[in-house]
């Protein structure tokens, strides 16, 4: 069995390492501004096959397409509209894939059979540095396992991906901590198909009132299942912040706190509090690794605390629904 080298991204020397990996077909897992990316070279559809085989990620699942320079767009998409360029102007580089008709040069692996693909411009430093070293686009999900949480550190990937990649870049913990927004343009009015750390605010800032999705409506872009970012522990969202659960007697449980309790709770066997202020940028970051880390337990069951579905809240909502799905 394979292991995986980890090598800090922070050394010249792991990034030209890491692209000639890339160059040669193989799997890098990087850091990005929002989660690690389990990356392979876009254009060469058997690197691509080896992403859908380490996560056991369905081949109906298309992947987003990362890209370092905007020149990059003339290979992958056949044209970009005036919205699209205005939202690339506002975000990139940043958290924000936008979905675009794509060329017969992206392998359908790729993008599953359609006929768009999604892109994106993180913004990590080291996402950009090995994307330009690569010299190719890097088609990349989130490094881990389907259906499990994403990974917001080096460590997450180990422990999911371990022995199923080449290299790991660590790069440290991810400064925002949830997955990029995905969008797309229908005649000049913009569809939200994933929220992310890119609010709706920030696209109706840009946009004006024209962007298609209501707070707190499921949003299902292509792949993204119900059942999503999901813990091993089955997990219940309480109805509102510091509401008590009907812990069943011996049920070992566990609390996802949004911020520091203002009472005892001895029913819990573990608490994790994502922000003492509930500040959502910082739930948002600790939100993924406070889940792995409650999961870890072997408790029976977890509960989480709900947040405003307002900004950030939205993506952290979604995703903690998506955990919480059948699970009940
Ligand atoms: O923040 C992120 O977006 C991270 C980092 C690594 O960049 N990536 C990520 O990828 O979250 P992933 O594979 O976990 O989610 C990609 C989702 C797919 O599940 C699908 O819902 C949507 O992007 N997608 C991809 N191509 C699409 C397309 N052509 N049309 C609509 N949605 C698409
Ligand atoms: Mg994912």
């Amino acid at each position: 069995m394979k292991r995986a080298q980890v090598l800090p991204a922070s050394d010249p020397e792991s990034i030209r390492l890491a692209a000639e990996i890339i160059r040669s077909g193989g799997l890098v897992a990087f850091p990005t501004e929002t989660v690690y990316g389990l990356g392979a070279n876009a254009l060469d559809p058997e690197a691509v096959a080896k992403i859908f085989e380490a996560k056991q990620r369905p081949s109906f699942d298309p992947l987003i397409v990362h890209i370092a320079t905007r020149a990059a767009l003339d290979l992958l998409v056949q044209k970009t509209g005036t919205v699209d360029r205005r939202l690339m102007d506002a975000f990139w580089p940043g958290p924000l894939t936008i979905v675009l008709p794509k060329r017969d040069n992206v392998p359908d692996i790729v993008t599953a059979g359609l006929s768009t693909v999604a892109i994106r411009m993180p913004a990590h430093p080291v996402a950009q540095a090995l994307i330009v070293k690569a010299g190719v686009p890097i088609a990349a999900p989130s490094a881990n396992p389907f259906g499990y949480v994403s990974p917001t550190c080096a460590q997450h990937v180990l422990d999911g991906l371990g022995d199923r990649v080449d290299l790991i870049l660590d790069g440290g913990s991810c400064p925002i901590g949830v997955e990029s927004t995905i969008v797309s343009v229908s005649e000049s009015s913009l569809e939200l198909l994933r929220p992310g750390s890119v609010t709706l605010a920030e696209l109706r800032d840009i946009m004006g009132t024209s962007v298609r999705a209501a707070a707190g409506t499921t949003i299902i872009a292509p792949g993204q299942l119900p059942r999503h970012y999901a813990t091993k522990t089955p997990v219940t969202i309480l109805r509102a912040p510091g509401a008590r659960p009907a812990i069943q007697a011996r049920e070992r449980a566990g609390l996802l706190a949004m911020s520091a309790p203002g009472q005892e709770y001895e029913m819990f066997c573990a608490i994790e509090v994502l922000s003492s202020s509930g500040d959502l940028r910082e739930i948002a970051r600790n939100v993924f690794a406070a889940l792995r880390r409650l999961d870890a337990l072997g408790l029976n069951r977890l509960y989480a605390e709900p947040c405003d579905e307002q900004g950030l809240g939205l993506a952290i909502m979604d995703r903690l629904r998506r955990c919480a799905v059948s699970t009940q």
